[in-house]
């Protein structure tokens, strides 16, 4: 049975506290949404520091939408978040020609792998997002040094979007070609389409507007559960 995690998109930390509060009572695990304005058009809050004036028991992962993610992972790392996830189009770049002011990957070209072994050394997990455009062969060279891979199933940047399907072929793949993956699916999830992910291997559905656009989180979050059932 997959865990449904929400995803919040804050403005500010106002903002970020107060939906933490409205879900905490539901779930164990949050998405924090954050996003530069480059990487995607939408700008959220994205300080780290702010999560420490949050007391709460929930698990935080961030998703982090944004240029050269690769220079402010330490200050993620050191922040309460347990698990960050970067996009794989964000790093390509180190990948392919742009320089960036990151240390020389353990592997050349391979700076995925510096940053799963940065975050295991601070006790959190590393993901990697792909794109709905972004095949899965792209996670070979470093799908056993991460702990997670985010399959989005909207392009990146906004809640709301339509769910799509042509990413459930890639999750089966996915299952298939990795069967011990971690997959969490990110984008259009509700209670019609929850069960159809979870059956293709997903584990974790992460829901923005199915849950806070619903008037009543508690009810929208149990639904999504009962959906799987
Ligand atoms: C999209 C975000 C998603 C989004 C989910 O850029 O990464 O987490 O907020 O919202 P829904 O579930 O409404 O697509």
């Amino acid at each position: 049975m997959p865990e449904i995690i929400p995803a919040i998109i804050a403005k500010d930390p106002e903002d970020l506290k107060n939906k933490i509060r409205l879900i905490e009572p539901y779930v164990a695990a949050v998405q924090l949404d954050v996003m530069d304005g480059i990487f995607v058009p939408n700008k959220t809050w994205k300080e780290p520091d702010d999560l420490e004036k949050i007391k709460t028991k929930l698990f935080f992962e961030v998703h982090l939408m944004i240029e050269k993610p690769q220079t402010v992972t330490e200050r993620w790392l050191e922040s309460k978040v347990k698990r960050i996830i970067l996009h794989w189009e964000a790093l390509e770049k180190i990948h392919g020609h742009e320089m960036t002011p990151y240390k020389t990957a353990s592997r050349p070209g391979f700076p995925v792998i510096d940053l799963a072994e940065e975050a295991h050394r601070h006790n959190k997990e590393l993901g990697v997002a792909l794109n709905p455009n972004t095949p899965i062969s792209t996670l070979d060279s470093f799908i056993n040094d991460i702990d997670l891979v985010l399959l989005m199933s909207v392009n990146p940047g906004k809640a709301g979007q339509e769910f799509q399907e042509k990413v459930i072929p890639k999750i089966i793949a996915l299952r298939q070609k990795y069967p011990d993956v971690k997959i969490e699916v990110d984008g259009g999830v509700n209670p019609q389409n929850a069960k159809k992910l979870a059956q293709a291997g997903a584990n974790i559905l992460v829901a923005g507007s199915a849950i806070f656009e619903s008037g009543d989180v508690g009810k929208a979050i149990e639904e999504l559960k009962q959906s799987l059932n």
